[in-house]
């Protein structure tokens, strides 16, 4: 594979493995992020107004075709965290109703339906899951001991943030069809990732980021929603496409696309960088990544003695693998990791365990693994890692 380290702006110092929790942009996609807030700067009103307004439709209609989505029912929201908290306030709860989820969720969004139930009087089912998966089906039984005749929808994330795992979403779609229930799927870190198609997948309510593994600038996701449920889903904000003036023919996009004045560079690089992962073979990169991933992801368990999360397939592992790791000072070995090691890694924790996790991007190679390989050495050797037997 070409050496793309040149391609990204990162620091050169910096040992680069956590790409997952804010992606990080190549020179070509950040240039014309740039150019868009020149060409807003230049001319705030007529550019505000009219060409943004113009130009998000286009972004909408690339990035519909990217994620087999129709773009009348995709809008741009800043973060995932923002299309979860639009979903979770808007959703009908009453006392009672109970949203069926996992224990493996990423934490801000946890909290925002933690949030939603307890004023409502309605339960945030966090069903245990146990680790290590062995397969789907075990994985589905599990999963579905936590309906009951309360759940209204399901929430689940498709590729989880702690423990890097891809979840059968296909699987929980249908059947959640089957049970009345309307899904919410939190995929972060799928587009750019995984092969999207929201058309086949048939889930009711579908997040992702475009700023991790699609590359774009920070600020740049989607919701989508389907027609059947665009109706309920009040916007977070409300401004002129509440009874808008010059109606388009979706209530749902005129609804959510205005909130007042904002910097729109962010989103109108979508369409760059789908442009930017065609042209450079993208698909074909992210393979060599998931391949390389998994066996470094086997070599990093064996150095910690430890174990894995689940069966090492595609079925399970993406450009993410984490790694539970014995120590009692998390946040510490992390400080270590950087300021001695500089390496950028996070630790995370969950459930009462810690997860090292790291991604694999382009940019990364063997090299970058064994700086962390000879960093966890010297760290057991100095008791910072408890390794387990
Ligand atoms: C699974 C998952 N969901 C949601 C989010 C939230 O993303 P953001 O902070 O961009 O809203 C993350 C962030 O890493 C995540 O991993």
């Amino acid at each position: 594979m070409r050496n793309y380290k040149d391609l990204f702006l990162l620091d050169s110092e910096i040992t680069y493995l956590n790409f997952g929790s804010f992606g990080a942009c190549p020179k070509p996609i950040f240039e014309t992020y740039q150019d868009w807030q020149l060409k807003l700067e230049r001319s705030p009103v007529h550019f505000i107004v009219d060409e943004a307004i113009k130009e998000l439709e286009n972004v909408r209609k690339k990035l519909g075709e990217y994620i087999g989505a129709n773009f009348q029912d995709i809008v741009m929201v800043t973060n995932p965290s923002y299309a979860i908290n639009t979903i979770a306030k808007a959703f009908p709860l009453k006392q009672g109703d109970e949203i069926l989820s996992t224990n493996l969720e990423y934490g801000a969004c946890d909290r925002v339906w933690e949030y939603y139930c307890e004023k409502a009087g309605a339960i945030y089912i966090k069903q245990e899951i146990s680790l290590p998966l062995e397969s789907k089906e075990s994985f589905l039984i599990e999963f579905w001991k936590g309906f009951s005749k309360n759940t209204k929808a399901v929430y689940i994330s498709h590729i989880t943030s702690a423990t890097g795992l891809i979840l059968p979403i296909e699987e929980i779609c249908i059947e959640a069809k089957k049970r009345g229930l309307i899904t919410i799927i939190d995929g972060a870190h799928v587009p750019g990732h995984l092969q999207l198609n929201l058309s086949q997948l048939e889930a009711d309510i579908y997040t992702g980021a475009c700023h991790k593994w699609m590359m774009g600038p920070k600020g740049s996701s989607f919701l989508y929603v389907n027609k059947e449920n665009q109706d309920w889903v009040d916007p977070l904000l409300i401004s002129w496409g509440y009874k808008s003036e010059f109606p388009s023919d979706s209530n749902f996009i005129d609804f959510h696309q205005t909130s007042g004045t904002r910097d729109y560079a962010a989103f109108l690089t979508v369409s760059k960088c789908i442009h930017f992962m065609a042209e450079n073979n993208w698909e074909s990169v992210s393979n060599i990544c998931k391949k390389e991933t998994l066996s470094q992801g086997i070599h990093l368990t064996e150095l910690l003695k430890s174990s894995f999360l689940a069966p090492l397939t595609s079925e399970f592992y993406g450009q993410l693998f984490s790694v539970p790791i014995k120590t009692s000072e998390p946040t510490k070995l992390k400080e270590l990791l950087f300021e001695k090691y500089k390496i950028e890694i996070p630790i995370i924790l969950q459930n009462g365990n810690s997860y090292l996790r790291f991604s694999y991007q382009a940019f990364n190679n063997s090299d970058d693994m064994a700086v962390l390989y000879k960093a966890i050495e010297e760290l057991i050797k100095n008791g910072n890692i408890i390794a387990a037997k």
